[in-house]
């Protein structure tokens, strides 16, 4: 397509080198953006009586029929254009003639780029909170089913300390929400024009920056035209923000392999989210949460590419920018996509908690609350720390857990042993007596449930 910017050059590029600086490849997603910006800019034209009225309904009329005949697929964005601006300007001016030529008064492609951007990723994080939720809302509702199913809990993947299934499904509510906040922080700190800034210096124009900013949503108009041009921090902002989500997302896609192993059997996965193998007939395979945790990487990379992308560059606007956007949709579009799948595979999976139970079974989770028994006696806690560990020596020497121990076995240890020792380290005892502030108790967790469910509606 010949190029709108013909002038000082015939503009008759290589064509490999066309190819390398054409962006209409990935750019055309942003085509309705781009229209609701011109639209803005068209209306504010007029309104300031830069361009005459007639000129502005002509472009507006123009504009909308080429919103619709994309939308309807009457057009289609034509692949040798450079980018989606070009496009929709060629195209507009291909429609209306002299009128369409006006548009670009007092706007640059450095402003509009930079708009239509922030536009765009504004309309994807809305979605993407939205999924966040969803996912929330499904490991709330399975807290809930479990606020007393009990299993164990690990550090080092070691059996710890019992806990139950809905309190550690919390954690990862907890960890979404903040997930939440950092997006609604970023697209507020996004939510400023960069409409007006033109190419770097502003303009001699009359423009109304302020009417722009507000006919688009815009908080205010960005303060500085320099920076409107060249600030991609809400880009590598939120590519942050979504790092730190799939860093979340990935680490329950591994807790959701592990307890839905054979091993662990904590936890089977609806068939709808399992695949099988070609050659093993057996198999039924979580494959879906081992791409959310492999797609991780995916993210980070984009992270990475946008803040080294733009940590050399002087200001104003330089092309290495527009390698911003495939990071910044590839991005969202993972995020999106694993957020997508593993919200309805939580709300759908079925718990075993007998198989949990058995596994919390073993394991000497009882042992704080042994030492906390003779403490409660008044033996200083490393002392009682230490009979204990001694008491667990001698369970595995005769092959017993601490609540098959015989009670003398006990007595040969401490004398303050009495029969009330079984009661106390049970495992129902030992979840139930924590009840500190977001600790394991089923009252605990219903707790949790509650004040998370506030936080969520108001995320
Ligand atoms: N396609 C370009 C980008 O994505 C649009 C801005 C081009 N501006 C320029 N001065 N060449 O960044």
């Amino acid at each position: 397509m010949a190029k709108l910017w013909a002038g000082r050059t015939d503009a008759a590029l290589n064509q490999a080198a066309d190819d390398f600086n054409a962006s209409i490849r990935f750019d055309s997603r942003m085509y309705r953006q781009d229209i609701a910006g011109s639209l803005a800019h068209a209306e504010m034209l007029g309104k300031t009586g830069i361009l005459p009225a007639g000129d502005v309904a002509a472009i507006q009329n123009g504009l909308r029929g080429i919103l619709a005949d994309l939308e309807s697929g009457a057009l289609a964005v034509d692949p040798s254009s450079e980018d989606i601006h070009m496009f929709v300007e060629a195209e507009l001016t291909r429609r209306i003639g002299e009128a369409g030529k006006r548009l670009h008064t007092a706007r640059s492609r450095n402003d509009q780029v930079a708009t239509d951007l922030r536009l765009y990723l504004r309309e994807r994080t809305e979605t993407i909170l939205e999924k966040t939720r969803a996912l929330a809302e499904a490991l709330l509702e399975q807290a809930a089913q479990h606020a007393e199913t009990i299993l164990p809990g690990y550090t080092h993947l070691q059996r710890a300390q019992p806990v139950t299934f809905g309190h550690h499904l919390l954690a990862y509510c907890s960890m979404l929400l903040r997930d939440m906040g950092r997006m609604r922080g970023a697209a507020k700190r996004m939510n400023q024009s960069p409409l007006g800034a033109c190419a770097l210096a502003g303009t001699t124009y009359p423009i109304d920056r302020q009417m722009t900013a507000a006919l688009l949503g815009f908080d205010v108009p960005c303060a500085n035209s320099l920076d409107a041009v060249s600030d991609r921090d809400f880009c590598a902002e939120l590519c942050a923000a979504w790092s730190i989500l799939m860093m979340h997302l990935s680490r329950l896609s591994e807790e959701i392999l592990l307890w839905s192993s054979w091993e662990f059997h904590f936890i089977t996965l609806d068939d709808a989210f399992t695949t099988g193998s070609s050659i093993m007939p057996q198999k039924k395979n979580s494959d879906m949460a081992e791409l959310a945790r492999g797609k991780t990487g995916r993210v980070y990379g984009d992270l990475m590419g946008t803040l080294t992308m733009l940590k050399g560059l002087p200001l104003a606007y330089d092309k290495d920018m527009q390698e911003d956007k495939e990071a910044a949709f590839d991005a969202a579009d993972t995020v999106e996509a694993c957020l997508t799948v593993l919200a309805p595979m939580v709300a759908t999976w079925t718990a075993h908690p007998a198989a949990m139970r058995r596994a919390a079974e073993n394991g000497f989770m009882g042992a704080t609350d042994c030492a906390d028994y003779l403490t409660r006696q008044g033996v200083p806690f490393r002392t009682a720390y230490k009979i204990t560990g001694q008491i667990v020596r001698e369970c595995i020497e005769r092959g017993v857990t601490l609540e098959t121990l015989p009670l003398e076995a006990y007595q040969s240890f401490s004398p303050l042993f009495g029969e009330d020792i079984y009661a106390a380290i049970s495992l129902d005892a030992c979840v139930a007596r924590r009840t500190s502030e977001g600790g394991t108790a089923p009252d605990s967790v219903r707790r949790q449930i509650k004040a998370m469910k506030e936080l969520l509606e108001n995320a």
